[in-house]
């Protein structure tokens, strides 16, 4: 059952910088996507299209964009939370979209200020709009295992909001730890029921790693065939409206799981390595990612 191939989204230009309390350069942001597609990364979470009173750090979105030179055969994708982000964002021709909805009411209104039921309303244009330009849709489903204002989250509340989506209409149907506490069978669980809808190929998994499950969840998903991962360089990321959780499960470490396992990513580890670096010293600190430090270690370089 084990994939052969997994496809990785580096979601780190997007999630990872949209918790950074200090303005982070356009043309750093610009440069990390440069760096991740000469990586090898072929999909790539550039920026979102969201209320910059909201999330100030993504609010030079059109200018990330604008900036990129695009590589063929590379999917950049951005957030659009609602009908006005669309339209932004449609100026930007990106390849996919992300709507973003939340297994749990509470945390439905804290990052998107409404509740599951409204925000598929808002979705259903967004969707059909991107759909008839052209462009693939991603659902992704926050506090899938877990949510820091409701607690446990079941299965059954996960199909529901599956089911939401594949109603309005998404190809493709993300299932979120954003707060990091899923453990393996619970996560095989969450989706599985995703996969009740979707097939292999239109179902995919992103982990926080803040209680350190992430690499072991994944491996999970990978034990039922499940072969396409968000995942963050140098595991940068949060989210604003889930206070305490930590980044996204490093890419490196992903990459470095998987060349282990034979499975193959198509991503050269060495300059993913260097990318989580860069961005990393822009931020002022080392990569978080445990395999970037330790390839760095082994270069010689001293974290202090
Ligand atoms: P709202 O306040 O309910 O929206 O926010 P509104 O329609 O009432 O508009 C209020 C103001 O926002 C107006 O401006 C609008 O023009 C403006 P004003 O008249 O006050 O000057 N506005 C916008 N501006 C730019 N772009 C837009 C936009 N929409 C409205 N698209 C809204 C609703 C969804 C906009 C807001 O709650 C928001 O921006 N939330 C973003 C939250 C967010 O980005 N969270 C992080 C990403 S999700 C995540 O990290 C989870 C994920 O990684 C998976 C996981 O780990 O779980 C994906
Ligand atoms: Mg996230």
């Amino acid at each position: 059952m084990m994939p052969s191939r997994v496809t990785l989204v580096d979601v780190g230009p997007r999630d990872g910088l949209q918790n950074e309390k200090e303005p982070v350069a356009t043309a750093h942001k610009v440069e990390l996507v440069q760096r991740l597609q000469a990586a090898g990364l072929r999909e790539i979470e550039v920026t979102s299209f969201v209320s910059p009173k909201w999330v100030p750090q993504m609010a030079d979105n059109a200018q990330v964009m604008a900036g990129i030179a695009r590589a063929p055969g590379v999917r950049y994708s951005v957030l659009t939370p609602n009908m006005k982000g669309l339209e932004a964002a449609l100026a930007s021709r990106p390849d996919e979209i992300v709507v973003f909805g939340a297994a749990t009411e509470a945390f439905s209104q804290r990052n998107i200020n409404c509740s599951i039921a409204e925000s598929i309303e808002r979705f259903a244009p967004v969707v059909a709009a991107a759909r008839e330009a052209g462009i693939k849709v991603r659902g992704a489903i926050s506090c899938a295992l877990g949510c820091p204002y409701q607690g446990e989250v079941s299965a059954d509340e996960v199909e529901h909001v599956v089911r939401l989506m594949k109603g309005i209409g998404v190809h493709h149907v993300g299932v979120a730890d954003t707060i990091g506490v899923g453990t393996p069978r619970k996560v095989q669980a969450a989706l599985e029921r995703a996969l009740e809808h979707f097939p292999l190929a239109e179902v995919s998994g992103h982990f926080h790693d803040t209680y350190g499950q992430a690499l072991a969840n994944i491996y999970a998903c990978l034990e039922i065939g499940v072969h396409t991962f968000d995942a963050s360089v140098a595991g940068l990321g949060g989210c604003p409206y889930a206070k305490g959780a930590t980044g996204n499960v490093a890419t490196e470490d992903v990459v470095f799981m998987l060349q282990g396992l034979g499975i193959d990513t198509g991503v050269d580890l060495d300059a993913l390595v260097d990318a989580g670096e860069f961005i990393s010293a822009q931020l002022g600190r080392p990569p978080v990612s445990r395999v970037g430090r330790a390839l760095l270690a082994k270069r010689g370089k001293v974290f202090v």
